[in-house]
């Protein structure tokens, strides 16, 4: 627990960082897991700073976001693709190839045999070794909707009427908001070798009180974090006012 975003921030990157760094001496990739959202964002800024005054080296780096709406074109204001390379990608030395985000603009026919290359290309890259995450009020992960479980794969989802009127304002309307996304599952993620998961702000002391109290379950499927052997939340106060 963090006295403050912006330490919380600092922290996360500074662990990052040091994986980046240990693996690079090591001649190995290192294999992140992203979010998109407001809650990282701050983690990308120091990145970038990292990158730019300290010369952190992101050439061994291959991402996987977690998601990305459905439809959605990589170009429009709201897409995944833009907030990443606008927040990071464009600001650090990461190769194009090493980057995989889930794709919006693909025909219905063509989504379920993504997905599976999704998880093929993951499984290729040697798996995940550190997945961030953020969590929405619903208690989603990814776009994991209440109901998910930790069976779950990359796949195409319907979006909880919670995470739609959080998006209401970033589409100008929640009826502009998609109705659908695609996103890595609970069982890839609980798959990955270290998990990060950051909140910050009052309105998610609730569900993080829930998903960190309350036994795992699919109404919540932040809680199946409980069941990973290396799972760690970071909250500032806010976040966490209501843990007992
Ligand atoms: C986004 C994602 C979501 C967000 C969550 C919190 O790629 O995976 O699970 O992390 O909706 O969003 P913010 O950070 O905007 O509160």
């Amino acid at each position: 627990i963090f006295d403050n975003p912006a330490q919380l921030a600092r922290e996360v990157a500074r662990r990052i960082a040091t994986l980046i760094r240990k693996r690079q001496a090591e001649g190995r990739p290192v294999v992140l897991g992203l979010p998109t959202g407001s809650t990282p964002i701050g983690v990308y800024q120091e990145l970038v700073r990292l990158h730019r005054q300290e010369g952190l080296d992101f050439s061994n780096v291959i991402t996987f976001n977690l998601d990305e709406y459905y439809p959605m074109q990589p170009d429009s204001l709201q897409s995944y693709h833009r907030f990443m390379r606008e927040n990071l990608f464009d600001h650090i030395n990461i190769p194009a190839e090493n980057i995989h985000i889930p794709r919006g603009d693909l025909p219905p026919e063509e989504i379920e045999a993504h997905c599976q290359a999704y998880e093929a290309e993951i499984r290729r890259a040697g798996g995940l070794d550190l997945v961030l995450l953020g969590i929405g009020r619903s208690g989603h992960i990814g776009f994991n909707e209440p109901g998910s479980g930790p069976e779950t794969r990359t796949r195409l989802v319907v979006l909880d009427e919670i995470t739609r009127k959080d998006a209401a304002s970033d589409f100008f309307g929640e009826e502009n908001v998609p109705r659908h996304a695609i996103t890595m599952g609970i069982g890839t993620i609980l798959e990955a070798r270290e998990i990060i998961l950051m909140a910050t702000g009052e309105h998610k002391a609730p569900i993080v009180r829930r998903a960190v109290e309350e036994p795992p379950d699919r109404q919540v499927p932040a809680s199946f974090l409980q069941t990973h052997p290396n799972a760690t939340f970071y909250l500032d106060r806010a976040a966490a006012s209501e843990l007992t």
